[in-house]
């Protein structure tokens, strides 16, 4: 069973290694010691050892996971010696594996990785790219892990790991909108998250259909669903995610 060792132990460490202990990640786990609260509640709580320093994780793990803030992260790196054979796990947003490379020392394996914070409960969908099976297990642990075969499309599919902020803000909506006073808000939210569960399996296990597709068989004329998808139209509600979509993808291109 591979050693584990993150450098970087703020939130998504955090979910990552609650995901890892989910799916019955038994081995050992190492944490850098910054953030030392984080670092004390993850040892007492999920099984991880603290490290002295940076350093000595490296030393000490066969897949090193780099979580650092992205303008920390080429500094965290620098100075570090990995052995031959060594995989980092980049899992920082918006940072090239060719940067990576300049700022480290040695021969390891890079890979990034984009987990999401449902990685806490086994449900991440998590692009990894390069394909590379140790670090594909490890991401299975927390979900399900999707390797593409290049970096573009690594750093395109990374706005949806933004996304799916955003389905929590729309979830928000709909719950607010449907709940009380006749459904109270418990019901309302059950009803609202089980119903984009619902859609998103379903559209999963549709691979013949589009999503889209499913949408015009369900809302045919005359009906409510017809009605309120006409209304989301008129008012460009979907063109806006679109907009928002495009903003991101013209950021990611500006570096
Ligand atoms: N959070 C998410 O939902 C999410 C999703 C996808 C990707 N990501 C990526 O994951 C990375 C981490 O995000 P996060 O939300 O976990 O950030 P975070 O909560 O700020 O955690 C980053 C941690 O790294 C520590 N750190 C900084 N420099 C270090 C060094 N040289 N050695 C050891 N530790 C160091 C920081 O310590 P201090 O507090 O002392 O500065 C902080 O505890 C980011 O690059 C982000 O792009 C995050």
């Amino acid at each position: 069973m591979p050693t584990f060792g993150f450098i970087g132990v703020g939130e998504l460490a955090r979910y990552t290694i609650d995901g890892l202990r989910h799916g019955n990640h038994a081995g050992p786990i190492v944490l850098s010691p910054r953030n030392r609260d984080h670092a004390v509640w993850l040892s007492a709580n999920r099984d991880c050892r603290i490290a002295a320093d940076n350093q000595e994780v490296v030393d000490d793990s066969d897949i090193v996971i780099l979580a650092t803030r992205p303008a920390q992260c080429l500094e965290a790196l620098s100075g570090l010696r990995f052995r031959p054979g060594q995989v980092l796990v980049s899992v920082v947003a918006g940072v090239t594996i060719a940067r990576l490379r300049q700022a480290s020392t040695g021969d390891v394996e890079i890979v990034r990785a984009m987990p999401v914070s449902s990685a806490a409960v086994g449900a991440s969908p998590t692009l990894i790219y390069p394909r590379h099976d140790a670090v594909a297990a490890l991401f299975e642990c927390c979900g399900k892990a999707i390797a593409v075969d290049a970096e573009q499309h690594f750093d395109q599919g990374t706005i949806l790991a933004c996304v799916y902020s955003w389905y929590f803000a729309l979830f928000e909506t709909l719950i607010e909108s449907t709940g009380g006073p006749a459904l109270p808000r418990a019901t309302a939210a059950e009803l609202v998250l089980g119903m984009a569960r619902g859609a998103a399996e379903l559209a999963l296990a549709r691979s013949d259909q589009t999503p889209g597709e499913i949408a015009a068989q369900i809302a045919t004329d005359g009906t409510f669903s017809r009605l309120g998808l006409d209304r989301l139209e008129r008012e460009r509600a979907f063109d806006a995610w679109r907009e928002a979509c495009e903003l991101l993808r013209e950021r990611l291109e500006g570096g």
